[in-house]
């Protein structure tokens, strides 16, 4: 049995070792997904996560985080968070110091202003170049400004985008600590240009993201309303409970995922992690893979996830 573990979607490649290192020096998991997570979330090359993440309908960057602790089954979450670069931080804050789960919005917003977070531009120049460029495209005649769209914003709900096309997507880090202990932590700025508001399985507890010491860790990326129908992640736990291995629990998962439909794209993947440090990742879409590292890994290692069904 591995003394400790940690794996995270493929852009959580820039967190990995800040996270094997909290481990190795005998941390918490909730430290080390936090931690793997910071590193994402502050990457501005990653446009699906924090900082440079690409923005909604109206040009805002909103962001929706969560944390989950395997030994309590407490959870901490934000949702449609603005001008803070570290949503994950925020959400844990909301798990140890509120008696909450989730604040959205405003209300996140203030709660993190009051927790001593520092406020931040997360429009990127790139990704503010990416959204007008998008919104010229439909309308070449458009005045400076942009005005139009926040006027209008639903009449452009096609361009809505999944974070995980062309590259990256939310990030997911889940660990094993050396005192058995798992956590599970999602980021992510979410669909591009989705209209303002739109919340996705990131911060859902049981959708993006769950943990229970005794079964196991399972996380999402990809079409979040799809995660949130199907509640995935708990359902892949759900299937530990019943003695699946951690393979099969993915497979089953997603295959009921799978058999929903959905008119704005059906990419989902999940990665899961049991209490004895078994792993695995799949995806309905073929070229995925996700990243790891335990006491015997000096870097972090890539592997292909299996593909299960077929998304669009
Ligand atoms: N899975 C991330 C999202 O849909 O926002």
């Amino acid at each position: 049995m591995a003394r400790y573990v940690v794996i995270a979607s493929s852009n959580g490649s820039v967190g990995m070792r800040a996270a094997a290192d909290v481990l190795a020096s005998g941390g918490s998991a909730l430290d080390a997904v936090e931690a793997g997570c910071r590193l994402v979330e502050s990457n501005p090359e990653d446009h699906t996560v924090g900082l440079g993440g690409l923005p909604n309908l109206v040009g805002e960057v909103e962001l929706d985080a969560s944390i989950t602790d395997g030994r309590t089954r407490a959870t901490g979450a934000v949702a449609a968070l603005k001008g803070y670069e570290h949503p994950i931080s925020i959400a844990r804050r909301v798990m140890e110091r509120t008696p909450h789960v989730l604040l959205a919005g405003e209300g996140a917003a203030r709660f993190a202003g009051e927790m001593g977070f520092e406020r931040a531009e997360l429009l990127t120049p790139e990704a503010q170049t990416e959204w007008e460029g998008k919104l010229r495209d439909e309308d070449p005649d458009l005045e400076p400004g942009l005005l139009r769209y926040h006027e209008h914003a639903a009449r452009y709900l096609h361009l809505t985008r999944d974070p995980e096309k062309p590259a990256g997507g939310t990030v997911n880090f889940l660990a094993l600590d050396a005192a058995g202990n798992l956590a599970c932590a999602v980021s992510t700025s979410g669909w591009y240009f989705k209209y303002p508001g739109r919340v996705g399985d990131s911060p859902i507890v049981g959708a993006g993201n769950y943990a229970d010491n005794r079964y196991g860790a399972a996380a999402c990326t990809g079409r979040g309303e799809l995660a949130i129908r199907a509640v995935t992640a708990h359902s892949v736990v759900m299937h530990l409970t019943y003695g699946l291995t951690v393979r099969d629990a993915l497979r089953h998962a997603l295959e009921d995922a799978n058999s929903l439909e959905d008119a704005y794209g059906t990419g989902l993947s999940l990665l899961a992690l049991d209490p004895h440090g078994d792993h695995a990742g799949v995806s309905n879409r073929a070229g995925s893979h996700y990243v790891w590292m335990n006491e015997e890994t000096p870097e972090p290692q890539q592997e292909v996830r299996e593909v299960v069904g077929a998304g669009t």
